[in-house]
């Protein structure tokens, strides 16, 4: 897909990955780009920032009553939807000790919120025989996140919606792709230093929201299922296929490395 003249939504654009795909998505001719977010005065913010072409929309993606006002709202003021970013996202650090309540929360916003947009935005796309959707997901949906379960329970559900997706609706002119970086220089990751997930991502190396935001029009262009903005990411993910027990063993040795570099003294 070219950008040029579309109209874009992306949730979780009031900062991180989501603001640099928003500014990357204008700078290559978008005409009408939604910062969809929950943060009322950062939506406000950044709308200022991006100047023309962008507009804000206040939302919480875990509930799907907000989202299906956000398409209503967004196609009768602009137009059709060519692309909805799916990228509003959590952690939680945890790992079993996680609560119910933190389980419910990540679901609902890392996995039903991408359920609920594609329900609320599909029907006027296949009416018209086309669109894209786009994911974000993460490295940790095809491998594993150190030190958070619900994130990588739910960055697996994140992929596994998005091939979903791409199978059932894929010959009726719609087009899905799932990104799925490893560390980026966001809040996100710098307000979790303190925690293992955190201090995993930063070992393995980190890189600029608009790092992710140039692969992702690359990976827009190329109509790419997976777009990974750290290539070596496809390298893992294939051998966690084809050696499953001895991707499981570096992995665990990388877990102890972690815990025991974290641990004082
Ligand atoms: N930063 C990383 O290292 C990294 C790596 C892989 C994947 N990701 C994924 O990228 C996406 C964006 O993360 P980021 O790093 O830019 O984080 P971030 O915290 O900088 O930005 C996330 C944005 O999403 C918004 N948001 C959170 N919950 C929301 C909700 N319920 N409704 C509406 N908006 C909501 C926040 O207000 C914030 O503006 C997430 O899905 C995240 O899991 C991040």
């Amino acid at each position: 897909m070219q950008l040029q003249d579309r109209v874009v939504v992306v949730t979780g654009a009031a900062k991180g990955i989501g603001r640099a795909l928003a500014t990357a998505f204008l700078a290559e001719g978008a005409r009408t780009v939604v910062v969809a977010d929950l943060a009322a005065p950062e939506v406000e913010a950044t709308v200022a920032a991006l100047g023309a072409g962008a507009v804000g929309a206040v939302l919480d993606v875990s509930s799907a009553a907000d989202l299906e006002a956000l398409v209503a709202r967004v196609e009768e003021e602009h137009g059709p939807i060519d692309l909805f970013v799916s990228n509003a996202g959590i952690g939680t650090g945890e790992g079993l000790e996680a609560s119910e309540a933190a389980w419910d929360r990540i679901w609902r916003v890392n996995v039903l919120a991408h359920v609920h947009a594609a329900r609320a935005v599909l029907p006027g796309m296949l009416a018209r025989g086309e669109g894209y959707l786009l994911s974000t997901a993460s490295a940790a949906g095809l491998l594993t996140q150190i030190g958070d379960l619900p994130y990588s329970v739910t960055k697996h559900a994140a992929v596994s919606v998005a091939e979903w997706l791409a199978v059932t609706y894929g010959d009726r002119g719609i087009t899905v792709s799932c990104l799925c970086p490893q560390g980026v220089n966001t809040d996100l990751l710098t307000g979790g230093v303190g925690h293992t997930s955190a201090q995993t991502v930063v070992a393995q190396g980190v890189i600029e929201p608009e790092e992710v935001a140039a692969a992702v029009v690359a990976g827009l262009a190329a109509e790419q299922f997976l777009i990974l903005p750290h290539p070596e990411v496809a390298e893992y993910y294939r051998r966690r296929a084809t050696d499953p027990d001895r991707w499981l063993a570096g992995m665990a040795r990388l877990q102890a490395r972690i815990q025991s570099a974290a641990e004082p003294g």
